[in-house]
């Protein structure tokens, strides 16, 4: 399939060609695969205008009207979505299928909030005085800057526009540079789709330096960003004095716990999903697997079976099932986890050898000292790093133990345990019997150094409204 990709600036509806180029790398072969434009700061500057010219528009459009083009957005997208599943195999490495999934995934939002652009509805409140109405009702917050990662190039993007165009917002959004054609390619399908120049507008170039103009620039009202950490706080920061909303789906490290009672092939078919979607490299996969004493040796040799059988190599190739890492310095940080981690006691039970290029092979470290680095940074790759536990009060502390709090994940069949975990386990989602905790239904994101704000779900169109009362005497 010969694809014809965007790769100039998106402002106001136009194409905008730029000096300097990114280049865009296939993380499979490491090979060139575009180059697309590099901002300068005026750019962006201009970007944030059409922004600010079209939202006085946007935000009086009937939001039926709004709902169907958004509908139509997410129609072009399920009509495209072999072509944006190539591009994100392409700029990504994930398999076709995965990345295929990830187009549905992405579109979801998109429908989501086509449906939920006719429901922003407000509240009249008895009046506390005589002769007086309450009303509160909801208004965009106006011009959000958006900021995604690489390793969803589709359902990141989807995820913020959707939902901030559906409450009225226009936005600037920056793609990461590692993977931009993806958000082009949505981008043009938005154009495409009828939604007015100017409330989506797209740059790429210089993240940190188009990371601070959105957070200096006091007509930027949003901030929402999807991370790291040490970015996120970057960029809370660079907006505090403009005093921004701001939503942050920063990093994770999320514990998965195996209880003795737990049904263990539910409990690695679970882990084995989360794990290896994206090859390791997402947020909310498990880091930290705690296994009980009893079943410890069972489940190390059951999952050795499984990641035994999975073919690693191209994601374009139809058995494949692991992909590339995105690029050497995430290979690099995987080593060093596993490095650590054996000086300080672990033992390599499966995998671990050296494959060319960016690719992995899965692999397992057992009897894990709670010291590793792996038991407080996030991998972002395939290593299954195996502790071991004897007692609830034990495991729920070292759970807890971590400065991040996005995902957790436990398999019991106690129903007290089940109840304690969820309550007590410093989290923003918890997997019960169950890792798929992404859909558009329910609210995603974390708590502690994983950020704060919420994407999917009703609450995540009130991250792009804000709340004004009136009171009114007739
Ligand atoms: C992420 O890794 O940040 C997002 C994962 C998801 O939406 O499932």
């Amino acid at each position: 399939m010969q694809l014809e990709f965007k790769d100039k600036l998106f402002i106001n509806g136009k194409w905008i060609e730029t000096e300097k180029k990114i280049v865009v790398n296939n993380p499979a072969t490491n090979q060139v695969i575009a180059y697309v434009a590099h901002a300068e700061a005026n750019q962006v500057i201009q970007a944030i205008d059409a922004a600010e010219t079209a939202l006085i528009k946007w935000r009086k459009v009937l939001a039926k009207t709004k709902a169907n083009l958004i509908m139509e957005w997410c129609h072009l997208m399920l009509k495209h979505q072999n072509e944006i599943a190539r591009l994100i195999t392409l700029e990504c490495g994930k398999p076709l299928k995965e990345a295929l999934a990830e187009v549905i995934y992405a579109a979801s939002f998109v429908q989501w909030a086509a449906e939920q652009a006719k429901r922003i509805d407000g509240v009249i409140i008895s009046g506390h005085l005589d002769d007086v109405e309450n009303k509160v009702h909801y208004e965009p917050v106006g011009i959000v800057g958006a900021i995604t990662p690489w390793n969803f190039p589709a359902a990141m993007v989807t995820r913020k526009i959707a939902p901030a165009i559906a409450a009225g917002c226009t936005i600037v959004l920056k793609p990461a540079e590692l993977t931009p054609l993806t958000a082009y390619y949505l981008a043009d399908l938005a154009s495409k789709a009828g939604i007015m120049p100017g409330v989506i507008n797209l740059v790429t170039g210089d993240a940190p330096q188009i990371g601070r103009i959105l957070g200096e620039d006091a007509r930027v009202r949003k901030i929402t960003f999807t991370g790291s950490t040490k970015v996120g706080k970057t960029l809370f920061a660079g907006s505090a004095n403009s005093l921004k909303r701001m939503s942050l789906e920063l990093g994770g490290n999320a514990p998965f716990i195996v209880f003795e009672d737990a049904n263990l092939e539910e409990a690695l078919a679970g882990l084995i999903a989360s794990k290896m979607r994206n090859c390791g490299q997402t947020c909310i996969c498990p880091n930290r697997i705690y296994v009980h004493k009893q079943v410890y040796t069972k489940f190390a040799a059951m999952l050795k079976d499984e990641l035994a059988k999975m073919k690693v190599g191209n994601g374009l190739d139809a058995d494949v099932v692991v992909g590339p890492l995105i690029n050497q310095a995430a290979k690099v940080k995987v080593k060093m986890h596993i490095n650590d981690a054996m000086t300080k006691g672990a033992q390599l039970y499966f995998g671990g050898s050296d494959l060319a290029g960016n690719f992995m092979q899965p692999t397992i470290l057992i009897n894990v000292a709670p010291n590793s680095q792996v038991a407080y940074e996030e991998t972002f790759g395939p290593l299954f790093a195996l502790f071991q536990f004897e007692s609830d009060e034990e495991v729920l502390s070292l759970a807890n133990a971590s400065e991040y709090g996005l995902a957790a994940y436990f398999y019991t069949q106690n129903y007290k345990r089940i109840n304690k975990m969820r309550n007590d386990i410093e989290a923003g989602m918890i997997g019960i019997n169950s890792v798929y905790l992404s859909t558009d239904v329910v609210p995603f994101g974390g708590v502690k150094s994983s950020g704060f704000g919420r994407e999917g779900s009703q609450l995540g169109i009130y991250e792009f409204l804000n709340t004004k009362y009136s009171l009114y005497k007739y």
